[in-house]
């Protein structure tokens, strides 16, 4: 993941039930490219071993404040991080921290460092919701700590269900990811994304759809929010899971997705079709199932509205407009007519019958068209990939408009 290559984290990790997650946490950024620092509290010990944290980070693991040749190592872990991240957080250390406490190596890196902190407390629900606690969560964050609410789901064996779970570690990975990336031309921007197909009904048990997954989309939605944006995801059904951070809008039809994303609108700044909307469907739905015994029913379809087009006069002054071209022939043809006609500002064409681009595959090959005529022809890429090179090209579009 991009903003979190070649970054330096420190992950501290106090001691609770959630302390084993940190595990997977800390082999998933490594995985994703950064260094990480483990820092484990004296109870945090208690529940994973130091030698689990080595074997998936590669690097030593630190604890005492003064453990032996470590006298400045707050000190120097403190100026070497680009990120502090704190997972699991107990009430303790959130105490501890919301009063500048620094009596053990955690604690004084905290003081010491200049690194955005992202604190991600987990706990019993009763422990979650006291005004205390509560407080000191506050205080945090009126510091400039990012403060990751828990999540809702069970808690340690016996204590049921309720908001005090440590969200999952891909989770944390993303918000890592938002604030390694710092400013950026998409910060506080709204970004609005579709993904997905749509269906249109036939009767109450079958529809119309077609083979788009919404991978393409989920990836933009995902990136965006890394960057900083405020992310709104309106979405038909998924073949992928919906990304970490965007607001999503769940729809079914054409004119669900329509309608949804002229509400949207409103106050974007960002429009991205990137959803592969059915164009026909049944011009009537059948109110119960059609019975297969006798003639087989011919389906008169209907069109649905244009997305694109249906919405224009909604679209904000400088809101920047975002299609996509599938195609089977013509494709740069094709794609700079639905450009213009669509009024859009970039297009991002790709051919249906390329092997590496289209529907339900991770890799895409595509050629980025602009309103004035500039063609950017993209090597095979990771539809990751794609997302990062699209999201350069439209804050390039947000810099030339305030320049
Ligand atoms: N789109 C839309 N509303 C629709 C269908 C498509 O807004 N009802 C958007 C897509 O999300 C995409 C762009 O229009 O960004 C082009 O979609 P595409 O399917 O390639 O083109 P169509 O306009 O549907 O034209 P055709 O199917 O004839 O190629």
């Amino acid at each position: 993941m991009r903003p979190v290559v070649g970054r330096r984290i420190l992950l501290g990790v106090t001691g609770g039930i959630a302390s084993y997650k940190a595990v997977s946490l800390a082999r998933l950024l490594a995985q994703a490219g950064a260094e990480v620092d483990v820092v484990l509290s004296r109870a945090a010990r208690e529940f994973v071993g130091a030698i689990t944290f080595e074997a998936v980070t590669g690097r030593p693991v630190l604890g005492g404040l003064l453990d032996e040749g470590q006298a400045l190592a707050h000190i120097r872990l403190a100026k070497a991080a680009d990120l502090v991240v704190i997972a699991p957080a107990t009430a303790d250390l959130l105490a501890r921290a919301a009063h500048g406490r620094a009596d053990d190596l955690l604690t004084a890196v905290l003081l010491a460092t200049r690194a955005p902190v992202l604190v991600c407390p987990a706990m019993n629900d009763g422990m979650w919701a006291h005004p205390q606690v509560r407080a000191n969560a506050e205080r945090l964050q009126s510091f400039g700590y990012a403060v990751l609410e828990p999540a809702i789901g069970p808690l340690a064996f016996g204590e049921g269900v309720g908001p005090g779970r440590l969200p999952e570690p891909e989770a944390i990975v993303a918000h890592c990811a938002r604030l390694l990336q710092g400013t950026t031309p998409l910060s506080g921007r709204h970004v609005v994304v579709t993904a997905g197909p749509t269906r249109e009904p036939v009767d109450p048990v079958r529809f119309l759809s077609n083979h788009s997954s919404g991978r393409m989309g989920a990836a933009i939605a995902a990136a965006a929010w890394r960057r900083g944006a405020r992310v709104t995801l309106v979405h038909g059904p998924l073949a992928v899971p919906l990304p970490i951070g965007p607001a999503a809008i769940a729809v079914e039809t054409t004119r669900e997705m329509h309608d949804a994303v002229a509400a949207a609108l409103a106050d974007a700044d960002v429009l991205v079709m990137a959803a592969a909307p059915a164009d026909f469907a049944p011009a009537t739905v059948a109110a119960s199932k059609l019975k297969k015994g006798g003639e087989a029913p011919l389906l008169p379809l209907a069109h649905t509205p244009d997305i694109l087009v249906g919405t224009r006069a909604a679209r904000p002054a400088g809101l920047v407009a975002v299609g996509f071209a599938l195609e089977t022939e013509a494709l740069e043809a094709n794609a700079a007519e639905k450009l213009a006609r669509k009024g859009l500002d970039l297009i991002v064409a790709n051919d249906a019958t390329d092997p590496d681009a289209g529907f339900g595959i991770d890799t895409n090959r595509v050629v980025i068209l602009d309103a004035h005529g500039g063609r950017d022809a993209l090597p095979v890429l990771t539809k990751d990939e794609v997302a990062e090179h699209l999201l350069d090209r439209i804050s390039g579009v947000i810099g030339g408009r305030q320049g």
